[in-house]
């Protein structure tokens, strides 16, 4: 039997989503005992402590079915949010929920727009669903929202913007926000992903929940797997008009986000000490890199997010040579970025053998 014949068409060429190389597989590959992971932007101080106490302490009850909807992790957002619990929806991280987004609103052949580079798993959501992605570069490595705007056709249903992006780090502004939101027409619906907002410290930064409040047919998406430290328990939140939110529990899979996720993101809202320090240690280890890598010359891309776009000969070899070191770091080839390597800020002490690791190859 060919299997490849009954695979639809749209699936046959879709590039499988290549994440950051886990730990154990590097020390497996390279017999290395000691490894630093840079490349998944996940928090270097680990989880929230709150959070890994409230896991301990329920994890006798992984008998039952988690309640699938979240009660009581919705009920605590909104609270914070200032936004009913029905404006919200929680996802296996935010990934599903992107998926969630495509599945309920996009048609056969309707048109996504996205900026190019930008997160890779809007590409793949679209194009799972036989849509068109409407790829928008960026200009200077920054989201041009006036093109992005232009690119909107009579087919278009959605429009992906991460901000902060990821590969770039770089932000779209209230201003650049408002003025894109006016030429949008009614029947396309706008997705903000924020999975790097906690990191945010500038003050031109949208209000994205404030024009949801006001009425805005978008949808903002947030994540446990960053600042929080949850990435390996995969859950994410979408918030958005009630309308919205239930379309898409439609095709939301009964008990997406497990019961220990739903504890551990409660307390990890509660947890601001956890939150400060993240924030200190990314700003501080931010300041490090810059300043090192500036004195070496090296060009990097000014970051909003937890990680930093360093400009290099040749990002694959770079990210090799570093591997052997036992530092993980992204090659950005798959990006269309070549001469890019994405490096997650991590610990004082782990962005130092970054440097010293970076000084040994180049
Ligand atoms: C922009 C962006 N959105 C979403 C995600 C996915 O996050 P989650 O772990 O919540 O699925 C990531 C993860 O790297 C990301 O960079």
């Amino acid at each position: 039997m060919n299997i490849r014949n009954l695979v639809r068409p749209n699936i046959r060429d879709l590039k499988p989503y290549e994440p950051g190389k886990p730990i154990e597989e590097v020390q497996r590959e390279f017999g290395l005992k000691a490894i630093v992971k840079m490349a998944s932007n996940e928090n270097p101080l680990g989880p929230s402590p709150l959070a890994v106490e409230a896991i301990k302490e329920n994890l006798n009850r992984i008998n039952l079915y988690p309640d699938g909807g979240g009660y009581y992790l919705k009920k605590r957002l909104a609270c914070s949010l200032g936004v009913g619990e029905e404006q919200i929806i929680l996802g296996n991280g935010s990934d599903e929920i992107i998926r969630m987004v495509v599945e309920t609103f996009l048609n056969e052949g309707e048109e996504v727009v996205i900026a190019e580079p930008s997160f890779i798993i809007y590409q793949m959501a679209v194009k799972i669903a036989n849509g068109k992605c409407q790829l928008v570069s960026l200009n200077n490595y920054q989201h041009d929202m006036e093109s992005m705007a232009r690119a909107i056709g009579e087919r278009t249903k959605l429009i992906f913007v991460a901000n902060p992006n990821n590969p770039t780090g770089t932000m779209v502004t209230k201003s650049e926000m408002e003025s894109f939101l006016a030429k949008v027409p009614e029947g396309v619906i706008t997705v903000f992903d924020e999975a790097y907002f906690e990191y945010i410290e500038r003050d031109d930064f949208p209000e994205t929940i404030k024009y949801i409040k006001e009425g805005a047919g978008i949808i903002c998406l947030r994540t446990f797997s960053k600042i929080y430290g949850l990435a390996g328990l995969r859950i994410g939140y979408g918030i958005s008009q009630p309308e919205i939110v239930t379309e898409m529990n439609r095709v939301r899979q009964p008990f997406n986000t497990n019961f220990l996720a739903q504890v551990a993101a409660m307390s990890a809202l509660d947890d601001d000490e956890h939150l400060k320090k993240s924030r200190e240690v990314n700003r501080a280890g931010k300041d490090f890199l810059y300043r090192e890598l500036e004195k070496r010359k090296i060009s990097y891309i000014p970051s909003e997010a937890n990680f930093i776009l360093i400009e290099v000969e040749d990002g694959a070899r770079a990210a090799s040579a570093l591997l052997k070191k036992g530092i993980i770091v992204r090659d950005m080839s798959c990006y269309n970025l070549p001469n890019f390597i994405r490096v997650t800020i991590g610990t004082g002490e782990q962005n130092k053998k970054f440097i010293e690791e970076l000084d040994g190859f180049s």
